[in-house]
């Protein structure tokens, strides 16, 4: 295996808001790659910085009455921390906004400019009518010109989310002044990027650089057409860097700094280790490997490789693209409490928890991962600890005097198949397929246990004559232990080090997976890891509930559900209370819309025989009336006749959710038959 040298970025986290749970889809999957590179014995590198410019940024940082510098400051140490509580570690953690990116910036500018790639242009915006002074996106609310949602930032709704340009919002209102704002031209600077659309489609269609489905979106959505010219430039005032001879007036948009920051963030290591720069940049030998979320490919796949190229740096060797968490099926939302900082759950949970459930999670493809609470309890406890944890906790105290034998015991060939497999789990682990790598190490696992079992150890102890045996079977337990902690280190550092205190062995080479460890002292077993409680988890969830608009800071990744508050609980009732209400099964024989009504559909039920019943149910912006008929519901069969504007409604339909589109209503399973009752 010959040394690779290689060199690893995640994207770099907005400064505007908290690391949560849906980021650390990304830095733990980059964590893993990370580690798993230095475990086989590569040079790797893991760099990330915080991205500082933009409009967002410096309205936050005006709202709270700060300067950007110190907001973006003081977000970053809390990056930072968030970062380590997770054990993810790396080489370099920059900023974008520093002097050696702003440098950087300069230089590939002027290799832009130098090709010809830059044009300058004038475009239509909104400037205050008070100051003058030209109006970011963020600095416009209006209605959205699509949902007419009321008080919508000019760049894209929060309801529905259209993106739009903020000349096309309803009643805009500048933010500085409270005043509508005036239109006026603004001259903007522009890449030419069609020019390089040859050298884009065959790099992004070139297998290894991208996953296929990646490369048939880009194809499809902007490859198969001219690319358009790419604003790159916002005039004063802005919080980033000023374009060099333009007074001033003119800054780079974040998105051409932010992602020269992996190279910003290359040159600090490199300051600080002596290493030359080049040799991570321009180098065909080294490696690049980007890993982001799918919602900014196409910054990565086509502008980034696009000022590289130009620029005459190293291109991507690889760009990771992954899916988007989303929680019991949802995106996250605050009012669920489903939108979980990551310092929150470390109040309340062990980050080995979610590094395991992630890894157990993730595979090569860009879908998106759905993080299930019972699931992740179920994994942690039933694998992790009952499979992984408990063969070492059950046998290295039989021998903590005498420590393990010098010569390995006979298995029936377990350590050696274990060993076998490691080929299979690194390609798994190479290839992102990390689900694929947890489940091989389980099996190996699943093959250990039964040894243990079998064997008897805590009979063995109570027989002087089997003292030999003891120690046997507990050096095949625990070097299979071993073996499994190895595998595992990527994802489980921190258990992975606690083994080696255990076993004396410093677990630092995938090779040592290969031969066992013999002859040497055991320390006593440290506890390692404790089954997720379910208490702890629904702390979290409480203290991650945020109450309608209390924070909208981080809207980048903003759930919709705001509007969705929980309910409260009803009052206690009896028995009988619940029995009066007298529940059936129904069939939906008839659905029809009812025009005049904003909510209504008017069914006809039957409840078998010749009972029927007509109501009116609040379902119409969540139900085709056709797709309704034929269909099980369950109803309140003797509830009091209500007259209404349309007809008078006899009973009422049960549906879950919280009105308008979002109702789900109650089916039973066919073979029940309409007219049963409810119990
Ligand atoms: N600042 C840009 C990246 C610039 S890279 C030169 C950015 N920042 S971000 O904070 O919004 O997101 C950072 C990374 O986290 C992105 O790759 C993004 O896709 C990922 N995720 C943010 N929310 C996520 C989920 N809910 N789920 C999975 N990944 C998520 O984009
Ligand atoms: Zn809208």
């Amino acid at each position: 295996m010959s040394e690779r040298r290689i060199l690893v970025t995640s994207a770099l986290p907005y400064a505007n808001g908290p690391i949560h749970i849906g980021h650390l889809v990304e830095y733990i999957q980059t964590d893993i790659w990370v580690r798993f590179q230095k475990l086989r014995g590569h040079r790797c590198i893991y760099l990330c910085a915080d991205d500082t410019h933009g409009t967002a940024i410096m309205k936050s940082a005006r709202q709270r009455g700060i300067s950007e510098r110190a907001f973006i400051a003081e977000i970053q140490s809390e990056h930072e921390r968030d970062f380590h509580g997770f054990h993810i570690e790396f080489d370099n953690y920059g900023s974008t906004d520093s002097p050696h990116n702003r440098k950087l910036c300069d230089q590939i500018w002027q290799a832009l400019q130098d090709k010809g790639l830059i044009v300058q242009r004038q475009v239509t915006e909104f400037l205050d009518a008070t100051t003058g002074e030209s109006l970011p996106d963020r600095f416009v609310t209006g209605s959205c010109p699509k949902c007419q949602a009321e008080n919508q930032y000019g760049d894209n709704c929060d309801k529905c989310g259209a993106s739009y340009t903020a000349t096309d919002l309803i009643n805009p209102i500048s933010t500085v002044s409270d005043t509508p704002p005036v239109l006026g031209k603004q001259d903007h600077f522009f890449v030419e990027i069609e020019a390089m659309h040859a050298f884009l489609d065959a790099w992004t269609q070139d297998e290894n650089h991208l996953q296929v489905e990646v490369a048939n979106y880009l194809k499809g959505h902007f490859l198969h057409e001219p690319l358009r010219d790419w604003d790159v430039s916002r005039p004063a005032p802005y919080f980033g860097f000023p374009i060099p001879g333009t007074d001033e007036k003119h800054y780079w948009y974040v998105w051409f700094d932010a992602p020269i920051g992996y190279m910003a963030s290359t040159q600090e290591w490199c300051d600080r280790t002596g290493e030359e720069f080049d040799t991570w940049w321009r180098d065909d030998q080294t490696e690049i490997h980007h890993f982001i979320g799918k919602d900014i490919q196409y910054f990565h796949c086509l502008f980034w490789p696009a000022m590289l190229k130009a620029a005459n740096y190293s291109l991507p060797t690889r760009v990771h693209i992954h899916g988007f968490l989303t929680v019991g099926g949802e995106k996250m939302s605050k009012s669920k409490g489903t939108f979980v900082k990551a310092s929150t759950y470390l109040k309340h949970l062990d980050p080995n928890y979610l590094r395991y459930y992630y890894a157990s999670k993730l595979g090569p493809h860009v879908d998106d991962l759905d993080m299930n609470l019972d699931e992740l309890i179920n994994r942690v406890n039933a694998d992790l600890v009952g499979k992984f944890v408990n063969l070492g906790s059950r046998t290295a105290k039989f021998v903590a005097e005498c420590g393990l034998s010098s010569r390995y015991p006979d298995d029936g060939g377990l350590f050696e198949y274990a060993a076998q497999s490691g080929n299979e789990i690194a390609q798994a682990y190479e290839h992102g397929d990390y689900n694929r790598a947890m489940r091989l190490i389980m099996s190996l696992a699943d093959r250990a246990n039964p040894y243990v079992e079998s064997a008897e150890p805590w009979k063995l102890k109570k027989d002087p004559d089997q003292l030999d045996r003891l120690q046997d079977v507990c050096t095949v337990a625990l070097n299979l232990f071993r073996q499994l902690a190895i595998y595992l280190s990527p994802v489980l550092p921190e258990l992975a080090e606690k083994v080696s205190n255990l076993l004396g062995d410093p677990l630092v080479d995938w090779q040592q997976s290969q031969s066992p460890l013999l002859g040497t002292p055991v320390a006593r077993f440290q506890h390692m890891l404790k089954r997720v409680d379910d208490k702890d988890i629904n702390l979290m969830i409480e203290e991650s509930k945020e109450r309608e608009d209390e924070d909208r800071s981080s809207e980048h990744s903003a759930d919709s559900g705001e509007h969705l508050l929980a309910e409260p609980l009803a009052d206690e009732c009896t028995i009988d209370d619940f029995v009066n209400v007298d529940l059936r099964v129904a069939r939906v024989l008839e659905a029809a819309d009812v025009p005049e009504a904003n909510k209504l559909l008017k069914l006809t039920l039957s409840l078998g025989g010749e009972e029927k019943r007509t109501v009116f149910a609040g379902i119409k912006q969540a139900y085709q009336p056709e797709v309704l008929v034929g269909q099980l519901v369950i109803m309140v069969a003797n509830l009091k006749p209500r007259k209404m504007k349309f007809g008078v409604s006899e009973g009422m339909i049960l549906a879950a959710g919280l009105g308008e589109k979002e109702v789900f209503m109650l089916t039973v399973h066919d073979g029940a038959s309409p007219g049963q009752r409810i119990h």
